[in-house]
């Protein structure tokens, strides 16, 4: 880089004097194209059952999921992540549910391309959802969770919700290997088509708390998930599991948490040159909001500013319970 002439023959702040002068040299844009929604869904009547920890952002019915994704659709909103809500009743150590090609995120999503054609589906791979035990696999005889015998799974759960018609399938489970089994899977069935979103770099992280709340996972959880979520000190393991994942065949690489995790973000951009998302989660999620709540920050002008920090720190894009916010401040 130059060095810029020095005061007073440089002063920074005129191109900062005019709001247009402030547009002409802005760096980075955000538009509703950056976003991907995410949202729950229950098997229940209601349309809206709100989650305590997570104001605003309900569990939807199928049918006001469906409606809601037309709207996020017509405000330019690419694509949707839907997040199952499973009740106790049908969870099981083996997680089987989640391989019933007419299970909730199933018929979630066929309801949602049928009344939003145009919007890409994501759908999360792993069995926390639907395991009595809430962890993202199954457990060995002494309670381990099972890296091998959990891809098995995996695999089928990805093949029924890409014959659902997810447009992208996510697996967030932290699993050795599942990338390329996944993707070899999909060859095997025909679907050459379906993308993989690899949640590459996911740390054992706190700020997940009232997601697992919202899908129901929280009661359920035995321990903690350190033996395959990644260590929040970490960064070249970061950089090592995207290269595997990358090489495994995944399309897309996501970063999770978001914000607190923006350097991780910055390294995968510069490493990779991958389409880079970052998830910006449950937990930050809540902190907005409670914020916002006590009149402590200006929920508008700070979910913006946020969104902007993961664009300048090299995503393509975002998951956010925000988006349909964000899309209507943008729009
Ligand atoms: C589960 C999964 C989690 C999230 C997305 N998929 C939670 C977890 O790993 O326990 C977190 C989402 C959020 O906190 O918003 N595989």
């Amino acid at each position: 880089m130059i060095t810029p002439p020095s005061f007073p023959f440089s002063r920074l702040r005129r191109t900062r004097a005019a709001d247009w002068s402030r547009r002409l040299v802005r760096e980075t844009h955000l538009s509703p194209s950056d976003l991907i929604w995410a949202v729950v869904v229950h098997d229940g009547p209601e349309d809206r059952i709100p989650v305590r920890s997570m104001p605003g952002a309900d569990r939807l019915s199928v049918g006001a999921l469906a409606e809601a994704a037309a709207k996020a659709a017509k405000l330019g909103i690419p694509a949707i992540a839907i997040f199952p809500f499973i009740t106790p009743d049908k969870k099981n150590a083996q997680g089987d549910l989640a391989l019933d090609p007419d299970g909730l995120a199933c018929r979630a999503i066929r309801a949602v391309k049928a009344q939003a054609p145009g919007l890409g589906i994501m759908a999360d791979v792993a069995l926390d959802p639907y395991t009595d035990h809430g962890h993202d696999g199954v457990l060995d005889d002494v309670g381990r969770v099972a890296n091998d015998a959990t891809i098995a799974k995996l695999v089928d759960q990805a093949l029924v919700l890409a014959e659902a018609g997810a447009d992208i399938v996510a697996p967030s489970d932290m699993m050795d290997g599942r990338i390329g089994a996944v993707r070899d899977a999909l060859e095997r069935a025909d679907r050459p088509d379906v993308l993989i979103m690899a949640y590459a770099a996911k740390y054992a992280s706190a700020f997940y708390a009232p997601f697992r709340e919202a899908v129901g996972s929280a009661s359920a959880l035995r321990g903690d998930k350190k033996t395959y979520q990644m260590d929040f000190a970490n960064v070249d393991e970061a950089l090592r599991e995207c290269a595997l994942d990358v090489s495994e065949g995944a399309d897309m690489l996501l970063v999770k948490p978001g914000l607190p995790y923006l350097d991780i973000v910055a390294r995968v951009k510069a490493a990779f040159s991958m389409p880079t998302f970052a998830f910006q989660v449950s937990g930050e999620y809540a902190m907005l909001k409670a914020a916002a709540a006590n009149g402590w920050l200006d929920e508008d002008r700070a979910v913006i500013e946020m969104l902007f920090a993961f664009k300048r720190a090299g995503c393509d894009g975002i998951v956010t319970y925000s988006a349909l916010h964000a899309a209507t401040l943008l729009s």
